[in-house]
């Protein structure tokens, strides 16, 4: 069996992240969304949270290539929990040269520390300005994301920003 992981801050996920897992869930026996911290992000939603919300993403699929994929929070370094749960690779969504840019050192740095190999998907380009920091900044403004992540994304993140909840 072959484990790969999907990582990422998830903060919130969206559609795009969800089209990258599921492509990956089409290539490889075993899919592990990790949900990470990255230093680099201030970081609105607790890891538990995120985790929640993809696993949540995941069941209310409906698709059994989803299903099947396992979701756990990556405590520390991303290569320790590759190792720990014997993953060979880390998938990663790119939407554009500015991720490759954010990506390829990660990606050389996994594969120093420890042999891990980074395979990168070109994102669709439907999700090409799906971001989750846009998202946040459109609740924060009271706009409208329904359509850039999974049901029931918004309301957690309208709760976890003050805003008033949609209708009210
Ligand atoms: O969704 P993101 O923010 O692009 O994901 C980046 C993430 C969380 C995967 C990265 O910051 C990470 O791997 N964090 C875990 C800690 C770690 O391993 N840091 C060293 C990376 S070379």
């Amino acid at each position: 069996m072959t484990t790969v992981v999907c990582p990422g801050s998830f903060d919130p996920i969206t559609l795009g992240h969800l089209d990258v897992v599921r492509r990956a869930a089409s290539m490889f026996d075993d899919v592990v969304v990790g949900v990470a911290k990255n230093p680099g992000k201030s970081g609105l939603l607790d890891l538990e949270t995120r985790a929640g919300l993809v696993r949540a993403a995941l069941e209310s699929s409906g698709e059994p290539g989803l299903a099947r994929v396992r979701v756990a929070v990556v405590p520390g370094l991303l290569v320790d929990f590759c190792r720990e749960i014997g993953a060979v690779g880390v998938v990663k969504g790119l939407r554009g040269g500015g991720d490759f840019d954010a990506e390829q050192p990660m990606a050389l740095m996994n594969r120093h520390l420890s042999g891990v190999e980074t395979i990168f998907l070109p994102g669709d380009q439907r999700y090409a300005h799906v971001a989750s920091s846009l998202v946040k900044d459109i609740v924060r403004h009271g706009g409208p994301v329904d359509d850039l992540v999974p049901a029931g994304v918004p309301e957690v993140l309208r709760a976890a920003l003050g805003q008033p909840a949609a209708g009210s």
